[in-house]
């Protein structure tokens, strides 16, 4: 994990410092769709990162439905396992092929940007830590609806509440996290595109 001010940690900042952000301010987010560098690896990064989103909204729901009784304790195993096990394998994944390959060549290609692969570096560490614990109360989950469903006291309910603000907690961690890498990255593949079509 890389050494950096704890209030730039993913869970107190509000986004990344000014000094990081110039190539945003000469590449707003507003004029990413219309860039024609956006095309191949800076819309794919994108893609995964709202795939992400996506999932992590849809199991908030599908646990919110579970506590106030809209989904029963039978039929939310199956799809919550599918969509969780999903959401953390691929964010896993993605965080692997970003620390080893993209950071490094990245941050030799923007020696300015360096402080913002160190913030995005920790980032993957704390939200590792996460993904860790949410998947150990997701088994929790999982056993005590089984309980429930076969009759035993398996306390689900207390579980779900649990595990909701689990899920919270990590939906605004994972959501900050996402942000501001594309903030730093989506501006850089952007301007080196342009002159170099294989960047990256
Ligand atoms: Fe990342
Ligand atoms: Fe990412």
């Amino acid at each position: 994990m890389k050494d950096i001010d704890k209030a730039l940690n993913v869970e107190a900042r509000s986004g990344l410092p000014d000094d990081l952000l110039a190539l945003l301010r000469k590449f707003p987010r507003d004029q990413w769709a219309n860039d024609p560098s956006l095309h191949g690896l800076a819309e794919g990064w994108l893609q995964r990162h709202d795939l992400f989103r996506e999932l992590s909204v849809l199991i908030g729901g599908m646990t919110t439905d579970l506590r106030e009784g809209r989904t029963s304790p039978a039929a939310f195993p199956p799809l919550f396992q599918r969509r969780m096990g999903l959401l953390l394998g691929e964010l896993d994944g993605h965080h692997r092929v970003e620390d080893e390959y993209y950071f490094p060549s990245f941050a030799a290609a923007a020696p300015k940007l360096q402080k913002g692969f160190d913030i995005l570096d920790n980032d993957h560490a704390v939200i590792h830590g996460a993904i860790d614990r949410l998947g150990t109360a997701s088994r929790e989950l999982i056993a005590a609806l089984s309980g429930e469903v076969s009759g035993r006291d398996g306390d689900a309910l207390r579980v779900a509440e649990r595990i909701a603000g689990e899920i919270e907690g990590f939906d605004r961690t994972l959501l900050r996290h996402l942000w501001d890498e594309e903030d730093l990255i989506i501006p850089l593949i952007l301007e080196r595109t342009r002159d170099d079509p294989e960047f990256g």
